[in-house]
């Protein structure tokens, strides 16, 4: 089983410092990241999707019910178990409405929060999993862009070297370069196409899988792609709609469905965007970059796609002059992997045509890529329903255990 992972937010050190060291004795348990606040609660599941929060209630900034709010409302799959004292019952009432899975009154034990814990995961590991019994993920297809918003940030690397990790995790896994100009990742492969994406779309607008993949080439790592036109002035022949057509089918037949982009808000990346379940953003460490990576954000949130946006820095070893942390806060987002910048890897890999990941499995940036691909796996996407049902069931609950006065800690299940 991969461990639990939790993310701790107490404004209090000390209470951190305590649940770190209980927790650390289980192997089933990982602290994958603490926060002091609710904003920085938002800003951390956003960025590292944990599985659980345990969440304090009364915290300077944002209280623990607005951030539960907040952030059940925008990663669905994210559940919270409330760290209240006693005489709270109201605030924990109020916790339960906001989507809370649970609570524990403190001071509590170490087992009793262990088993909490492992309690909820199961509960919400049953729900994400769509009524099959195939281990705790969502075995539901995802849809992963990574986007940027300049060239050269590293986007067609960073897909590549995923793709390939996620195909060595045993998934079943296409690439679609929808870098229509200028598209590489048919150089960084090592592939020569025949057929691409533009002599598909002349195909007509609703294409089979057996068309699709008529015009995908394999790659010995087990991925396949369907490769960006040979020539810039191609890209207009393919629309946002054919895109859409593509996706929908490749979805059905594959378990991630990769896609490389170029840096704009066009109508095919806006496409790619929507059909996503996760969008990592590349950004580099300058501030043409950061102004720029501020701006999609804000985009992203108008577009509602900012619940399933990430943050990857790359070339992260390189002094620019600007510090990870005044970057986060700068972006109000924090950064969930950073690659460092190994020139000599990348380069020779890109001119070999052979992936890293590959040829240099345990170099730095290889391990660094892994972190990419694990929250790629670890993703459980959207589940809006997720969040009435949450709230059905523990109204149900919290009304059927009688007076609020009288609870100390919420019943088993919640189902
Ligand atoms: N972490 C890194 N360290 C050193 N070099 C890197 C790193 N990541 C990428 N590169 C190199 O930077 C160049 C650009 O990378 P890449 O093609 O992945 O960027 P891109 O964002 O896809 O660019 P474009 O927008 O032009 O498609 C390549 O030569 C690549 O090998
Ligand atoms: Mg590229």
């Amino acid at each position: 089983m991969e461990p639990i992972r939790i993310l701790v937010v107490d404004d209090v050190e000390e209470t951190r410092d305590n649940i770190r060291r209980i927790l650390s004795f289980d192997k089933d348990i990982a602290i994958i990241g603490e926060g002091r606040d609710g904003l920085e609660a938002i800003q951390k599941v956003k960025a590292l999707s944990p599985d659980i929060v345990l969440m304090d209630m009364n915290m300077p900034r944002l209280n623990g019910i607005a951030a539960t709010e907040k952030i059940i409302l925008e990663n669905p799959g994210v559940a919270v178990i409330f760290l209240s004292v006693q005489g709270e019952a109201e605030y924990l009432r109020k916790a339960m409405m906001a989507g809370a899975r649970d609570y524990l009154v403190k001071p509590f034990s170490g087992d009793e929060l262990v088993e909490t814990i492992k309690r909820v995961y199961q509960l919400e590991s049953r729900r994400t999993n769509t009524g099959n019994n195939q281990g705790v993920k969502t075995s539901k297809p995802q849809v992963v862009t990574i986007f940027g918003t300049k060239g050269g940030v590293g986007k067609t690397t960073i897909a590549v070297n995923t793709a390939v990790q996620l195909a060595q995790a045993k998934k079943k896994v296409v690439m679609v370069d929808l870098d229509l100009q200028f598209g590489d990742i048919s150089v960084f492969l090592n592939l020569s196409p025949k057929r691409t994406i533009a002599e598909l779309a002349q195909e007509g607008n609703e294409p089979d899988i057996d068309l699709i993949e008529s015009y995908m080439i394999p790659h010995l790592s087990g991925i396949k792609i369907l490769p960006a036109p040979g020539r810039p002035e191609y890209a207009e022949l393919i629309t946002a709609g054919q895109i859409e057509n593509i996706i929908a089918v490749l979805k059905n037949h594959y378990d991630y469905v990769v896609i490389d982009t170029p840096p704009l808000f066009n109508d095919t990346n806006l496409c790619a965007l929507d059909l996503s379940s996760q969008v990592f953003l590349v950004l580099s460490l300058d501030l043409a970059t950061i102004k720029n990576v501020k701006l999609s954000l804000e985009l992203m949130q108008t577009l509602h796609h900012i619940g399933k946006t990430k943050l990857v820095l790359n070339r992260a070893s390189e002094d620019m002059g600007i510090k990870v942390n005044n970057a986060e806060e700068t972006l109000e987002f924090l950064i969930a992997a950073q690659l460092p910048s190994d020139g000599k890897i990348c380069v020779s890999a890109l001119n070999k045509g052979i992936p890293f990941v590959i040829s240099e499995p345990n170099a730095k940036i290889s391990q660094a890529v892994r972190n990419v691909t694990e929250l790629i796996l670890q993703d459980k996407g959207y589940q809006s329903q997720l969040k009435e049902k949450r709230m059905g069931s523990f109204l149900g609950r919290l009304f059927k255990g009688g007076s609020d006065n009288n609870v100390k800690r919420a019943s088993n299940s919640g189902e």
